[in-house]
């Protein structure tokens, strides 16, 4: 069942450890996900290129294997004029915090994505992989030439047989109810949401290549599916928010077992990308009056962001969930990945 991931990552339990940038994810729970027998991938994005080296050199000195992800250039360039009318628009939400949002120009940054490669390429990791956008193939080629095993997150079979052309090794097959930003390479206009056992096997049908598959797994029974469908392993991210080692913030873990959080919707409201978040009164208010534009509308909204994590302030936050949230416990994460592969 595993052989075409295992011949190239050793993984006694298929259930991974998805990156979750922005707190989630800690250097202790990708070290528990390789104890418990799986991988787990370090979040690199929106860290500085020192401080992801930093986490590598913490995981390191466990002794064992992991991933790194990173978001790979694929901007969404804010219109310029609409980014000042939605600053204006959210400057309500601000005020509480004595936060202006409406005196910056809009920050097209790249997340030090050339930093970031030279540090892999200076001191390789085992395995690494990309959300947003698909490297080009010199890039791909020299990480596959220092040894690294290169993963590429896909949404479609289209995005599957452009990433299997660009030269990687393993595809990360997410599907729309997976927390957390959309790898879509189109996020102006994201692929249908197809259900994750169906997307396996569409892809399974165009490419070769060994499949990772993610997205609203929380159960036992939807690793066996989705495996049936052709899947090499499982990713999990929204299952580990709760975890010991997950560094989720309080109001964060707080709204995920809030019995009026009834529903997880898709919003660009605070970052200006496709992601799938709890619903709360910011996304309501404000997801259809937001432009697309990332990572410009990301850094309007994070000194927001941050004063609502601070204050304990679940509805201008973005509660970043996939549709299994109810299923996250708050449990060691090796019993959550050893607890999935139970029915295989
Ligand atoms: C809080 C959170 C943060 C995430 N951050 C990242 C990230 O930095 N990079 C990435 O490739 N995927 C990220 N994701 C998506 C996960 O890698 C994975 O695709 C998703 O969690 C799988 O679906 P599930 O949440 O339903 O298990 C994030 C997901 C969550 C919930």
């Amino acid at each position: 069942m595993q052989s075409r991931l295992t011949k190239i990552i050793e993984l006694a339990v298929p259930v991974i450890a998805a990156p979750m940038a922005g707190g989630p994810t800690t250097p202790a729970m990708v070290s528990a996900a390789a104890r418990a027998g799986s991988l787990g991938f370090l979040a690199a994005g929106y860290k500085t290129a020192p401080a992801m080296a930093e986490q590598i050199h913490i995981v390191r000195s466990e002794g064992v294997s992991f991933g790194v992800n990173l978001f790979a250039p694929n901007p969404v360039p804010v219109d310029v004029a609409a980014f000042h009318r939605y600053a204006e628009i959210i400057q309500g939400e601000a005020d509480r915090y004595g936060i202006d949002l409406t005196a910056g120009e809009p920050i097209e940054d790249d997340d030090q994505w050339h930093d970031k490669i030279a540090v892999l390429l200076a001191d390789p990791v085992p395995v690494v992989s990309f959300t947003f956008g698909v490297p080009d193939r010199a890039m791909i080629t020299a990480l596959r030439g220092v040894g690294t095993v290169v993963v590429q997150t896909v949404t479609s079979a289209a995005e599957a047989l452009a990433a299997s052309a660009a030269g990687v090794d393993v595809l990360a097959v997410q599907a729309a109810a997976a927390g957390g930003h959309s790898g879509t390479l189109t996020p102006h206009d994201p692929p249908p949401a197809v259900p994750l056992a169906e997307l396996v096997s569409q892809i399974r049908a165009a490419v070769a290549l060994p499949l990772i598959a993610a997205g609203g797994i929380a159960e036992a029974s939807g690793v066996l599916a989705v495996v049936s469908a052709g899947a090499d392993a499982v990713m999990v991210g929204t299952v580990l928010l709760r975890t010991d080692e997950a560094g989720t913030s309080s109001t964060h873990r707080a709204a995920l077992t809030d019995p009026n959080r009834s529903e997880t919707v898709v919003t660009h409201a605070f970052t200006g990308r496709p992601a799938r978040a709890l619903r709360n009164t910011f996304i309501d208010r404000y997801e259809d009056l937001a432009p697309y534009g990332y990572p410009a509308l990301h850094h309007l909204t994070i000194a927001l962001r941050r004063a609502a994590a601070a204050a304990d302030d679940p509805d201008r936050l973005h509660l970043w969930a996939g549709t299994g949230y109810r299923h996250a416990m708050a449990e060691p994460v090796g019993q959550v990945l050893t607890r999935l592969v139970t029915s295989l």
